[in-house]
C-alpha cells in the first residue's frame, strides 16, 4: 500500500486518523479526505460509505459497478423504476446548479432585491450596479429582471463581459440589437425604418468613445433601453471602465432613455466601478446578500414540487447551514440529498441524507482539484495551520477572493496576532504553494491560488462544527 495511517488520539476523546506517509504522485485524493476531520470521523453514514478512507483502495468491484435503473421487461417493476428515473430527472431540472436561472418560475426569493431594482430603474431613473460574491445570484436576478422589464415594454439587451472586452466592439455589438425604428430621427414607414437597420449603423466607423455613443443613444424614443453588462469585474482594460463611467455621465446629463445595469463580483461599489464622484448620484448600488433561511427553503420547495419529495426540517436546517445563504450550494446539496433519499426508496429527505450530500460534494470538489493542490493541502504545514486556512477562506469569500491580514484577523476573532497571521500566510505563498500574493499600494493582499479550495475548506469546517 502506498500510504499508511496511524491512529492518534485527539484531546483524549475522539480518534483521528493521522497521515503517516504520502506518495504524492498517486492516491492523493484519498489522502486528502483525511485532511478534513469531518470526513475522517464518519458521522452516521450507512455502513460501507466510509470505506473509501478506512480501507484505502481495496474495494470489491462487483457490487460497486453501476446497474441499469429500469428493467427492459414490460412489467410492473419497470413502471416503478421508470417513475423513479422520471423523478430523478425532474429533481435535476429543478435543482441543477450549473446554469443561472432565466425564468421567474425557477427563481426563488429575492423579492426585496427585485423590488429595489425595479424601483431604481422605474422611479429613480438611475443606473444600477449589482455586486456580491460569486454564485450569490447576480446573473439570475439580472435575467429574471430582464424578463419582467420586457413585459413592461422595455427593450433589454443582455451582454456578458469577457476579460478582453473593449468599449467600441462591445457597444457596437450591443447596438446591433436596438432597432433603428426606436430612434427619434426615423419616421415609421420611412425607408430607414423599412430597411430593418439597427442603431449600430449610426455609429462612426472605426473606434469611438463615450460621447459619440451617448449622442446616438440620446435619440432613443418610443421605448426605454436597458443594457445589462454582466461579469463586469472580469474586464481587464481600465479604459473600458473609464469609458463606461463617462457614458453613464453623458447619458444622465442628456436624460437619455437608456439605463445600464452592471453586475460583478465585488465587495462594494467603488471596487467595481472605480472611485468616480461625478457619476455617484446617477447610480445606485444593489448588494446581493446571502439568502435568508426562508429563501433557501423556498428554493428547496421547487425540488419538492418537481420530484414529489419532502425535505424534513432537520435536513433543511443542515442544508441551509452548510450553504450559508448561497443559492448555488443550496441547489447542489438539495439535489444530492434528494437523490440519496429517492435511491433509498424514501420520499422524505433526512438530516443523514443532507450530511451525506455534504460529504459527497466535498469529495467531488476535492477530486476536481489538480493533483498539485491536493497534495499541498495534505502537507503537514496545512494540517498545522488548518484554522488559519479556514479563516483565510472565509476572509476571501465575500469579494473577488482577495483578503488582507486584517480580514483574516477579524475572522479569527483575535485568537492569533496579526504578526503571526502574516508570517503564516507567507508560508503558504512561499513554501506551500496554496496562496498567491498581490503587491501594490496599501496592505499586501492574498488569495487562494486555486478557486475551489476556499469553498472546500469552509464547507468541511462547517461540517466539522456540525458533527461536533
Ligand atoms: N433566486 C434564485 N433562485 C433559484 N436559484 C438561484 C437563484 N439565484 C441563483 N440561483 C442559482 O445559483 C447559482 C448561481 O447563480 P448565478 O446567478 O449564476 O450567480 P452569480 O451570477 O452571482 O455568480 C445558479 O445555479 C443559479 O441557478
Ligand atoms: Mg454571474
Amino acid at each position: 500500500m502506498i500510504w499508511k495511517r496511524k491512529l492518534q488520539t485527539d484531546g483524549g476523546n475522539s480518534v483521528v486518523p493521522a497521515l503517516d506517509t504520502l506518495n504524492e504522485a498517486s492516491e492523493s485524493s484519498i489522502v486528502l479526505v483525511e485532511q478534513f476531520p469531518t470526513l475522517a470521523r464518519g458521522y452516521d453514514m450507512p455502513a460501507g460509505s466510509d470505506s473509501l478512507w478506512q480501507q484505502g483502495p481495496v474495494i470489491e468491484p462487483g457490487p460497486m459497478l453501476p446497474r441499469f435503473m429500469a428493467s427492459a421487461a414490460d412489467d410492473v417493476e419497470s413502471e416503478s423504476a421508470d417513475r423513479l428515473s422520471r423523478r430523478r430527472l425532474a429533481l435535476r431540472d429543478a435543482l441543477a446548479a450549473s446554469q443561472p436561472v432565466v425564468s421567474r418560475e425557477a427563481f426563488a426569493g429575492r423579492h426585496d432585491q427585485m423590488l429595489r431594482l425595479i424601483n431604481a430603474i422605474e422611479e429613480q431613473r438611475v443606473h444600477v450596479v449589482i455586486y456580491g460574491e460569486r454564485g450569490i445570484g447576480k446573473t439570475s436576478l439580472a435575467h429574471v429582471f430582464a424578463e419582467t422589464a420586457r413585459e413592461a415594454r422595455y427593450h433589454v439587451i443582455y451582454a456578458s463581459c469577457g476579460t478582453a472586452a473593449n468599449f467600441p466592439d462591445m457597444f457596437r455589438s450591443i447596438l446591433t440589437n436596438i432597432p433603428r425604428l426606436y430612434h427619434s430621427s426615423v419616421m415609421p414607414n420611412s425607408a430607414e425604418a423599412e430597411a430593418g437597420d439597427n442603431f449600430d449603423v449610426m455609429l462612426p466607423e472605426g473606434p469611438f468613445g463615450a460621447r459619440e455613443l451617448a449622442d446616438v443613444l440620446a435619440g432613443v424614443l418610443g421605448t426605454r433601453v436597458l443594457i445589462v453588462l454582466d461579469e463586469y469585474d472580469r474586464v481587464v482594460d481600465v479604459n473600458f471602465r473609464r469609458d463606461v463611467a463617462e457614458l453613464i455621465k453623458n447619458l444622465s446629463d442628456r436624460a437619455a432613455r437608456v439605463q445600464l445595469i452592471i453586475t460583478g463580483v465585488a465587495l462594494n461599489l467603488d471596487e467595481l466601478i472605480g472611485y468616480a464622484p461625478s457619476i455617484r448620484r446617477n447610480i445606485t448600488g444593489l448588494p446581493m446578500i446571502p439568502m435568508s433561511n426562508a429563501e433557501m427553503h423556498d428554493l428547496l420547495r421547487m425540488g419538492e414540487r418537481a420530484a414529489d419529495i419532502v425535505y424534513g426540517d432537520d435536513g433543511v436546517e443542515t442544508i441551509c447551514q452548510m450553504a450559508g445563504g448561497s443559492p448555488y450550494l443550496v441547489r447542489l446539496l438539495g439535489h444530492q440529498a434528494g437523490l440519496l433519499a429517492m435511491d433509498d426508496g424514501r420520499d422524505k429527505v433526512t438530516q443523514a441524507d443532507a450530511r451525506r450530500a455534504v460529504d459527497l460534494v466535498i469529495r467531488e470538489w476535492q477530486a476536481s482539484l489538480p493533483r498539485r493542490v491536493q497534495s499541498n493541502l495534505a502537507r503537514e504545514e496545512a494540517k498545522a495551520h488548518w484554522e488559519l486556512l479556514v479563516s483565510a477562506a472565509k476572509a476571501g469569500s465575500s469579494a473577488d477572493g482577495w483578503f488582507t491580514v486584517d480580514d483574516v484577523y477579524a475572522e479569527t476573532g483575535g485568537s492569533m496576532s496579526q504578526l503571526t497571521i502574516e508570517r503564516d500566510l507567507k508560508l503558504f505563498v512561499n513554501t506551500v504553494d496554496l496562496l498567491e500574493r498581490r503587491e501594490g499600494p496599501g496592505d499586501p493582499h492574498f488569495r487562494f491560488g486555486y478557486p475551489g479550495v476556499a469553498s472546500l475548506l469552509m464547507m468541511s469546517a462547517a461540517m466539522a462544527r456540525q458533527v461536533a
